[in-house]
């Protein structure tokens, strides 16, 4: 069958493309990943400091109505462990928390309890055979480091991280053969030094463009105490930066609110003092924040590996060190216009390629040293080059969504405001295109976050372009999903029923496959998220979890379907998109794919999904046999 009989047969609900775990190797590790502020939970136990996540999120009633405990993975954690080894995945990608390592960040607060507790879970995970991926920095900077120096905005970070990476490896590094250094360092150049939603919440870009600024403060650094609300979601698809009403937005579509009772009336006051990320300079150029916090980033992530590569990596590199970098994927708004073309390559270029291309060729993109104001873009000078480049064994892709995109000149007003990260790249982001007349979205199947659209066949694009543009990397897919809204009424069916997650998370398998057929050198797949957590300025109102989290009832865990789901498909059985998902990508696969189909249907069918998802039924008493016989069945 070709692949577009496939698509249509697909669409129109006939068989659907099946895929075997099998198909993607012996080699290839099926995971879930979550990070440390997202689910521990226990921010004072045993010894651990404050992070910047904790202030931010305090300041900013982020936990309601909830607690800093919600998911309590901290108390939960050999529950934890055993719903992976039920599910049956082989890897854990978990984040350390610096603050419970080092509270201050410094080594002489090093703290012994904190490092008893990853072992505990290290432990927990060997004794059932699941292999860690460690990740070293998922956001949660010591508090201290950010009230002592600006953080990642000063320099001094690089050794302060090296110091507490070499803590890590030499405790945890019996069991773990696989580190990340960093979790999105550009989710914490853009959205914690742009758009000012995540901690530490600096950044007035937006309030410049939309004039509630001026242009003597844009140029300052910020030393006074800021009452501007931070913005309430903005981003995706919203006009209020253009009077053309186009359906564009010059904005990333990033970080915005799902839940409108969130709100975030104050942010966290920066005590500039003068220090800096060049020691001679009095103050930062604010709009040079994002692009100094990324070039120090890279020099911390950098300093890890040297450590790593000197004192703890084996001569036959079977351990392994990386960095986790997150993109879109971007397509033309018109595919026929030159400019449009370059334009969806600068958007990569100012995502992805502002990390890999310092990592890989030793300096930003071409794109970007064109385009932005050269004050503010650091100069990558030779020592510099030579840490950064070519230190990663690996490339940790998370990969959730995709925009069209266009060429497009800043406007006069916003030329008054001064050259910052939003108007340098000269580009619009569309939610959708004109084909044939007919306006196309890119994607149909939404998260709860306004910015997460599905686009499944945006993995294969983004993973082929890196084949070819950056060396060709050892990658693993360290996150993908979706998530739903946490809406009270609906919770049973959108929760419980994640269809849209089982269809959002097979077509990616789907092309992922199909990318590791085109030579892509991908070995291992990561969904986001084990569990329903704390989802950052979205607070606990968006669930990207295969395990539902009772918040009102003693965070207990419920699978949920997409957990029955990739049981069944990590058990080696044939398994097919939930019944009406929506499949709205098409399916690209060759003939390889579906070939595989019929003769495991029946074992599917007959698999039951075992005993841990007995406790979703509980919940209703009464109907459980119903239900029971939907889960059982499905397939
Ligand atoms: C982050 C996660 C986050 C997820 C969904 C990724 O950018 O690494 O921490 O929860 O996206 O927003």
């Amino acid at each position: 069958m070709d692949m577009d009989a496939l698509a249509a047969n697909f669409l129109a609900g006939g068989p659907a493309a099946f895929i075997r775990r099998s198909d993607f190797g012996k080699d290839f590790v099926f995971g879930s990943a979550t990070a440390a502020f997202q689910i521990e939970g226990a921010p004072d136990k045993d010894g651990r400091g404050d992070s910047i996540w904790d202030v931010f999120a305090k300041e900013n009633n982020l936990f309601h109505p909830y607690h800093e405990d919600a998911v309590n993975h901290y108390e939960k954690f050999e529950e934890d462990v055993k719903l992976m080894k039920e599910i049956g995945f082989d890897a854990y990608r978990f984040s350390i928390s610096w603050p419970r390592i080092l509270p201050t960040g410094k080594i002489e607060s090093r703290n012994q309890q904190g490092i008893n507790y990853y072992k505990r879970l290290l432990t927990k995970l060997k004794e059932n055979g699941i292999v860690p991926y460690v990740t070293l920095f998922h956001w949660d900077l010591p508090q201290n480091l950010q009230d002592e120096y600006n953080g990642f905005l000063d320099r001094r970070i690089a050794e302060d991280f090296g110091v507490y990476a070499d803590v890590c490896f030499q405790e945890f590094g019996e069991y773990v053969d696989h580190w990340i250094t960093m979790n999105e360092p550009f989710t914490f150049a853009y959205s914690a030094h742009v758009d000012k939603v995540h901690a530490p919440g600096l950044g007035t870009v937006k309030d410049h463009l939309f004039g509630t600024g001026t242009t003597d403060t844009a140029k300052s650094t910020k030393t006074e105490e800021s009452s501007n609300a931070v913005d309430n979601g903005v981003d995706a698809g919203a006009d209020e930066d253009d009077d053309d009403d186009d359906g564009g937005s010059i904005f990333h579509p990033s970080r915005s609110t799902v839940h409108p009772k969130s709100t975030r009336n104050k942010v966290m006051v920066f005590k500039a003092t003068g220090s800096s990320w060049a020691s001679e300079a009095e103050y930062i150029d604010e709009f040079a924040y994002p692009y100094i916090v990324t070039h120090n980033q890279l020099l911390a992530h950098a300093k890890a590996v040297e450590i790593f590569k000197q004192k703890y990596q084996d001569p036959a590199k079977k351990k392994k060190i990386g960095i986790t970098l997150v993109s879109m994927w971007f397509e033309p708004r018109n595919p026929d216009d030159e400019k449009d073309k370059a334009a969806a390559l600068r958007a990569l270029d100012f995502f992805i390629g502002w990390y890999l291309a310092p990592l890989v060729h030793g300096d930003y993109p071409q794109s970007m040293r064109e385009y932005v104001n050269p004050d503010h873009l650091p100069k990558m000078d030779d020592a510099d080059r030579k840490a950064i480049q070519g230190s990663y064994d690996f490339i940790g892709v998370n990969y959730y969504t995709a925009r069209y995109v266009a060429h497009s000149e800043p406007k006069e007003k916003h030329k008054k405001i001064g050259r910052n990260y939003v108007t340098d790249q000269k580009l619009k982001y569309y939610e959708s295109r004109i084909e044939n007349g007919v306006e196309v979205p890119i994607g149909k199947d939404r998260g709860a976050s306004e910015w997460l659209i599905s686009y499944p066949k945006g993995i294969l694009g983004l993973l082929l372009y890196i084949k070819e543009n950056y060396n060709d990397p050892l990658i693993y897919i360290t996150e993908n999903g979706i998530d739903d809204h946490d809406d009270d009424s609906a919770r049973l069916w959108t929760s419980f029923f994640d269809r849209k997650r089982v269809a959002h998370i097979h077509d990616h398998l789907i092309y992922l496959l199909e990318a590791k057929r085109q030579g892509v050198n991908v070995k291992g797949y990561f969904v986001w998220s084990l569990l329903d957590n704390f989802e950052w300025n979205n607070g606990f109102h968006a669930r990207f979890g295969l395990v539902y989290i009772d918040y009102n009832n003693g965070a207990k865990r419920h699978p949920k379907l997409s957990a029955a789901w990739l049981k069944r498909f990590l058990a080696e059985n044939g398994v097919s998109p939930a019944p009406g998902s929506s499949g709205n990508s098409g399916i690209p696969v060759d003939s390889g794919v579906g070939a595989n189909n019929n003769n495991n249907q029946t074992s599917a069918q007959t698999n039951s999904p075992g005993n841990c998802f007995s406790p979703i039924f509980v919940t209703f008493n009464g109907i459980k046999d119903v239900f029971a016989h939907f889960f059982l069945n499905l397939f």
